[in-house]
């Protein structure tokens, strides 16, 4: 197979010591990690001839092999929702986000949610998320449940909302500590999984909430924490009236003790520069999510201003106020809103936002997103045959910068091939129930 992966950010012109490409490469893995990544005559020969022949080869001649694509923000109950028409963020969350989450009051709703959303990921070719569950602490336990069956790494946290919610969906900053605490305890560090403290957003939680957050988050050290963060004008000036002593909405979180590594916020559109410096300096993410920046007519995020500004980015589908699961439509998208906003996305930094720029951006890189020895082998194969106008351009624009910007503008799901996990293949194209071609 061709292989590409990224060992830093390539900047906005894509700088050539950023990443490694084999042509005709070979990935060996052993106990689902690799152990060596190079052009395959060398990878081969470097082996003992006895794993050579015991071990066990697919072949991907033609296509591209990839570390599997990493969402930084989706919402697992919101599968439902998405392509709901016609609403800015706050109506969209009273009309369609807080129906869908009740639904999964029922432990069994919220299993097969799970397990479904957890199949569409693979087949889109992504192997890591970091995922909202609801407030209902079983929404968590069968999200995780699920995703050890797969032998994933995923990052999940039960969703905390004390005020300005549907009664049934309100808990307490007490329960909420409580259930966080049991919850860590269960699930985080065990095997690939991680836990992310939740707290939803600024407005759904009191101040007394904000502070059991930062408890949790700072209750193991390697703990995650997501949440939402400057995404609507509407959303913003609600922020401004509840917390009417902070300086501007960052500093909400700021000053609740909820910033720092492994800390990532959705959205951040409407952010000043001195916010953008703020979050650089804290080594606080921001997950990038362009259908839902659009679908929602949140805004144009400034991915470039905030790269410069040292903030770590990732990408993020944030379905269900995202439009596809799709990571491929989603750099597409990223694209777009860029021309759009005046802020230049080359090729290599999308592609570099959904594999190892994600996986730093959820403190994540030392485990996956890219194929250094020792990372854990989660790949995506990719046919860029599969796209008809796509293998129609062959013999056009084809260096491989050229090739990664077609396929990123024109592809989707139809060009996953296969997914693999920890090396096993978990997914390929044309065999799987929930592909509409199979059988
Ligand atoms: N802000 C608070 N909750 C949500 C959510 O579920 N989706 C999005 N896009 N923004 C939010
Ligand atoms: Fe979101």
């Amino acid at each position: 197979a061709s292989i590409l992966h990224f060992l830093a950010d390539p900047g906005e012109q894509g700088d050539a010591s950023a990443w490694a490409h084999f042509p005709d490469g070979a990935l060996f893995i052993q106990s689902g990690r690799v152990q060596k990544c190079g052009d395959w005559r060398t990878v081969l020969e470097a082996l003992p001839t006895l794993t050579r022949d015991s071990a066990r080869y697919f072949d991907y001649r033609g296509k591209l092999l990839m570390p599997g694509f990493v969402d930084t923000h989706v919402h697992y109950p919101q599968l439902r929702v998405m392509g709901s028409w016609g609403r800015q963020l706050l109506d969209w969350l009273n009309d369609y986000t807080f129906p869908a989450e009740k639904s999964l009051a029922d432990i069994e709703v919220a299993r097969k949610t799970a397990s479904f959303f957890l199949d569409r990921l693979l087949a889109h070719g992504t192997t890591t998320a970091s995922v909202f569950a609801t407030v209902h602490p079983h929404s968590v336990d069968v999200f995780f449940e699920e995703a050890q069956k797969r032998n994933l790494r995923m990052l999940c946290g039960k969703v905390m909302m004390d005020r300005n919610c549907p009664p049934d969906l309100r808990d307490t900053a007490e329960d909420s500590l409580r259930d966080g605490h049991a919850l860590i305890e269960r699930w985080h560090g065990k095997g690939r999984l991680g836990y992310s403290v939740t707290p939803r957003f600024a407005p759904t939680s009191t101040s007394g909430q904000l502070q059991a957050a930062a408890e949790l988050f700072r209750s193991r050290p390697g703990m995650h924490l997501q949440s939402h963060l400057s995404e609507n004008h509407g959303e913003m000036a609600w922020v401004r009236e509840l917390f009417p002593d902070c300086r501007d909405y960052l500093d909400v979180y700021e000053s609740h003790g909820l910033v720092g590594r492994g800390a990532i916020y959705g959205h951040g559109i409407h952010l000043s520069p001195a916010e953008m410096a703020r979050l650089a300096e804290s080594e606080t993410a921001i997950a990038f999510c362009p259908t839902s920046n659009l679908f929602l007519g949140s805004g144009f995020c400034a991915h470039a201003d905030l790269m410069r500004a040292g903030v770590s980015l990732g990408l993020a589908t944030d379905v269900g106020g995202g439009s596809s699961l799709s990571m491929l439509r989603t750099m597409a998208a990223a694209y777009e809103v860029g021309q759009a906003g005046g802020q230049t996305l080359s090729a290599w930094r999308a592609w570099y936002m959904a594999t190892l720029g994600a996986a730093r951006a959820l403190a994540l890189d030392e485990h996956i997103g890219s194929f250094l020895p020792g990372r854990e082998a989660d790949f995506v194969v990719l046919d860029p045959q599969a796209i008809p106008e796509l293998a129609y351009r062959t013999g056009f624009a084809e260096s491989l910068e050229e090739q990664l910007f077609a396929l990123m503008m024109l592809g989707d799901d139809r060009c996953i091939a296969a997914t693999h996990i920890m090396g096993e293949r978990v997914w390929q194209s044309g065999t799987h129930r929930s592909d509409p071609l199979a059988a």
